[in-house]
């Protein structure tokens, strides 16, 4: 069938996206796909009904990052047309967007990750560091890539921090786990070997993300068997109970004492050259192709 691969996007990942776009946009023809590329801009509304109405679409691959395209927008869209999508439903991808529903649903359902305040001013951040101590992760509630995201280890740096966050939206706090920091990449149902990450900067930012070459990717993981297949099931139990499907990365840190903490979930995870869901799957010889291929036969009816 046809497929339409939605790319870009308008949210603070647009680069990220356009790059994930071009190694699937690549994968899928050189799979034989019959794949219309469209950038997804503010206005793409018109064009793309258009373009449904001339030939209609039997498919569409997400690959945006972030708001508007990771967060249940562009899956509403799909869903009044008609067209079936990969990845997450509407509903799972809000709340896999939004920071602290995931926290909450994850602490009800006995998930450990680490406590966390939502903060509104500046004066209400310094008051969450006697429940939270230093150092301390300060984030916007629903942003991704590490965009906006700080670790402060003094309390002057907070104020700076919170106001970096703000720009983003609303604001959380989320206690420092000192230890590792891991990944477990999720395919239809079954979860990828675990990647360690290891970067010299303070934590996997942007910059490590992206644009440094000093960030290193372990696997496999350095984990036992045990460890490893533990940390794979509280993954599949976290994006379950968010309402994830299809595929996905869950993050992690893991502390001193063996305790793996939930991070974040992605819903739509980065697939560029440095990007860690290819990655795994390249470690179980899955190769890029497939697993794009893997993801379209995902797509929710
Ligand atoms: N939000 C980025 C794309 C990721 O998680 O891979
Ligand atoms: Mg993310």
């Amino acid at each position: 069938g046809r497929v339409l691969l939605l790319l870009g996007g308008w949210s603070s990942e647009r680069v990220i996206s356009l790059k994930s776009g071009e190694t699937v946009l690549g994968a899928l023809q050189r799979a034989g796909i019959d794949v219309t590329a469209m950038d997804v801009r503010r206005d793409f509304l018109p064009e793309l009904l258009a373009a449904h109405q001339a030939k209609p679409f039997d498919r569409a691959f997400i690959i945006l990052h972030g708001r508007g395209g990771e967060d249940g927008q562009i899956q509403a869209v799909l869903e009044l047309l008609g067209i079936p999508y990969t990845g997450t439903s509407m509903g799972g991808s809000a709340i896999g967007m939004d920071k602290l529903a995931c926290k909450r649903i994850w602490r009800g359902e006995g998930l450990p990750t680490p406590p966390w305040a939502v903060v509104a001013t500046e004066i209400e951040a310094h008051r969450a560091l006697d429940s939270l101590g230093l150092p301390v992760m300060v984030k916007p509630v629903a942003e991704g890539s590490s965009v906006g995201v700080a670790k402060v280890d003094q309390p002057d740096q907070l104020a700076a921090a919170f106001r970096e966050a703000a720009r983003y939206g609303q604001v959380m706090m989320e206690r420092y786990i000192r230890g590792g920091e891991y990944t477990v990449s999720l395919l239809g149902g079954r979860a990828l070997p675990v990647i360690r990450l290891s970067t010299p900067h303070d934590f996997y930012d942007f910059d490590a993300k992206y644009l440094a070459n000093d960030t290193e990717y372990t696997i496999p993981s350095g984990l036992s068997a045990e460890e490893e297949s533990a940390m794979q099931a509280i993954a599949l139990k976290a994006f379950e109970q968010i309402g994830g499907s299809g595929w996905g990365r869950v993050d992690f840190m893991r502390d001193e004492h063996g305790q793996n903490w939930l991070i974040e979930v992605n819903t739509v995870p980065g697939m560029t050259d440095h990007s860690l869901v290819p990655m795994a799957a390249r470690a179980v010889g899955i190769e890029i192709e497939e697993l794009c291929l893997g993801i379209l036969a995902q797509t929710l009816p």
